[in-house]
């Protein structure tokens, strides 16, 4: 017990001192009994800052100690923060993978040392699925799905011949890129009424977003565009901006479709700016600590656990919704 503390001690310091959060046991305050290392990936949106307080939160409300990385959107500093909660023995590693593929090595790392692995918000393409303990995190094709089907009773309404969509992705290799792709592109399969005209990706940023508009504006004219699908708010709000400027109406002249639910793009649907939002909740720390929770008491914890999600859209009684917090 007492080698463990002073590592959590060392950790602690450690992490403060290369700028990862942390706070440094005292006599007052004693080091906890179970330690959580937690990968994030970067803070690209109001959904991620959300996913990271909740994670905090819930933490705090578990009485885990947290050891927190944020990489920036860089893969390799979120395997070389992994490789630290190994060497500092963490009860459990959590971790948000910013791209699929390439974690095989750093998870066979983990399993040497005998530290399980919750992968959240995001999952890893690995050859061996028990690299990993669970995932806790979105499904992201039925977001993608639902995104779809909103556009099938949205074209029904406005009775129309033929639309053409614009696609703005999130970051490439990414699971919500990719499934929120697949997804929507399953659900309007076969109707002749649609054609993606381009997928171009934005990497979740408002900034990508805009600049995406800025290109499908260039290359399609408003006129030539009926939809914008984005897979994210963050690139929405960038896109709205750019309408904006273009003199376009967005959600009279192109319909807008987003993901996430944040605050801002919510009272862009009340005005009218957007049609559709798909919910994806970043609000997952509650149920991560508690699997946590069980992992350290020994039982066994189900592979995957989905949050429950809803869409909100022009159609529905938008007075229902309460405040976001993200
Ligand atoms: O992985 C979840 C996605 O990542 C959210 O939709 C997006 O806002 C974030 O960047």
């Amino acid at each position: 017990m007492k080698l463990r503390k002073l590592s959590f001690l060392v950790l602690a310091l450690a992490l403060l001192l290369a700028g990862c959060r942390s706070t440094a046991p005292t006599a007052a305050n004693p080091p906890p009994a179970v330690v959580v290392g937690f990968s994030q990936l970067g803070s690209e949106s109001g959904w991620r800052i959300g996913n990271t307080a909740s994670m905090e939160q819930a933490a705090k409300e578990w009485g885990f100690g947290l050891m927190l990385d944020n990489a920036n959107q860089r893969q390799e500093k979120q395997i070389a923060a992994i490789r630290s909660f190994i060497s500092y023995q963490v009860d459990v590693i959590v971790f948000s993978p910013i791209v699929e593929t390439g974690w095989d090595n750093v998870l066979r790392e983990a399993r040497q040392a005998g530290i399980p692995v919750i992968l959240t918000d995001r999952m890893v393409d690995v050859d061996d699925d028990s690299l990993y303990t669970a995932y806790i995190g979105a499904d992201f094709l039925a977001e993608g799905r639902r995104a779809g089907e909103f556009l099938l009773k949205k074209a029904d309404a406005m009775g129309a011949d033929h639309l053409n969509i614009v696609e703005i992705t999130g970051t490439e290799n990414s699971t919500p890129m990719r499934d929120r792709q697949a997804g929507f592109a399953q659900a309007i399969a076969g109707d002749g009424r649609f054609t993606v005209l381009e997928s171009i990706t934005g990497d979740f940023l408002r900034s990508k977003g805009r600049e995406c508009m800025r290109t499908l504006l260039d290359r399609y004219g408003a006129a030539g565009i009926d939809v914008v699908y984005s897979h994210n708010d963050a690139m929405t709000l960038g896109a709205l901006d750019v309408l904006d400027e273009a003199g376009v109406v967005p959600g009279k002249d192109i319909v807008l479709i987003s993901v996430d639910g944040e605050q801002a793009a919510v009272d862009e649907l009340r005005k009218g700016r957007i049609n559709c939002i798909v919910e994806c909740t970043p609000h997952l720390g509650g149920d991560v600590m508690a699997q946590v929770d069980a992992l350290t008491r020994g039982k066994q914890i189900p592979k995957t656990i989905h949050p429950e999600e809803t869409v909100f859209t022009e159609f529905d009684d938008l007075s229902e919704i309460g405040p976001r917090g993200y």
